[in-house]
């Protein structure tokens, strides 16, 4: 902190407590978040949140969501990351680089369409190809769940984004099955509440939408489940998020 030409040495821990304070404050600045969800609203429009990429390979999220699961894979170290809704790829490949670098097991990915082209590009990331898995199916049918628990083996060392179909019925069926499989101190990220607060018009012909969407399904979720709460220190210093409440930490 340069105070005139003289420098202020704060220790690390003070720095992270002057930007937990400091994003605590911005949480509450209505006037930014107006002007932070605007800005998305406007941007979506130019498919914004489909502009990134890991290694050559689209994620369909925001970078600042992807600094935050960076985060909360380093902070918590799961051996498995599920992925719920796999795209093309690229959220897949870059929570299989977290893992190679910090020593997990493997990313599970679970789609209802799994195109062969896209297992061909998964196929060419030499150590990082060996930490991903794809399983096609619906998340929620009991066959995709076995499989899933048969990799897993017990453990609850397990982070899952969840990310395929958007309407309330469905995020809610996948938060209830899928919560078990997350174990204390570990994340289940309910993604795509965002869609709560895009106009209606922007998800074209979608069964989803305000009112119907993943926000209303981990309200719903909450009020049932007492182990998982939002962490909202994630929320805070985002400002620009796909996921706003649905960073959903296992407390117990
Ligand atoms: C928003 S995309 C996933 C984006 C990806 N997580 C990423 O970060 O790039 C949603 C995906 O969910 C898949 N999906 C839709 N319904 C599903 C279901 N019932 N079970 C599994 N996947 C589903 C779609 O095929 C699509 O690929």
């Amino acid at each position: 902190m340069a105070q005139g030409d003289k420098k202020e040495i704060i220790s690390r821990d003070q720095f992270f407590e002057q930007n937990r304070d400091a994003a605590r404050a911005m949480g509450a600045d209505d006037a930014l978040q107006r002007d932070a969800l605007d800005v998305l609203v406007q941007a979506d429009r130019h498919r914004w949140i489909h502009q990134t990429t890991w290694f050559g390979e689209p994620i369909l999220n925001l970078p600042q969501d992807i600094m935050a699961i960076q985060d909360i894979i380093w902070r918590t170290r799961p051996e498995y990351v599920i992925e719920v809704g796999v795209a093309w790829g690229g959220g897949m490949l870059f929570e299989a680089t977290m893992l190679e670098i910090l020593g997990g097991k493997k990313v599970i990915g679970v789609d209802i369409f799994i195109p062969p082209d896209l297992r061909t590009r998964l196929s060419q990331h030499s150590l990082l190809s060996q930490r991903m898995e794809l399983i096609e199916g619906s998340s929620t049918s009991e066959e995709t769940l076995t499989h899933i628990q048969n990799i897993l083996q017990g453990s609850t060392n397990v982070l899952v984004v969840l990310d395929s179909n958007h309407t309330h019925e469905h995020v809610l069926n996948e938060l209830r099955v899928y919560a078990p499989l997350v174990g204390k101190g570990h994340y289940l990220i309910c993604g795509d509440t965002i869609i709560e607060k895009l106009p209606g018009q922007a998800h074209g012909a979608r069964p989803w939408g305000p009112g119907n969407s993943p926000a209303t399904a981990a309200k719903a979720f909450l009020a049932e489940n007492k182990r998982f709460m939002v962490d909202l220190e994630i929320d805070n210093r985002l400002l620009y998020s796909c996921h706003p409440g649905g960073y959903l930490l296992a407390i117990a």
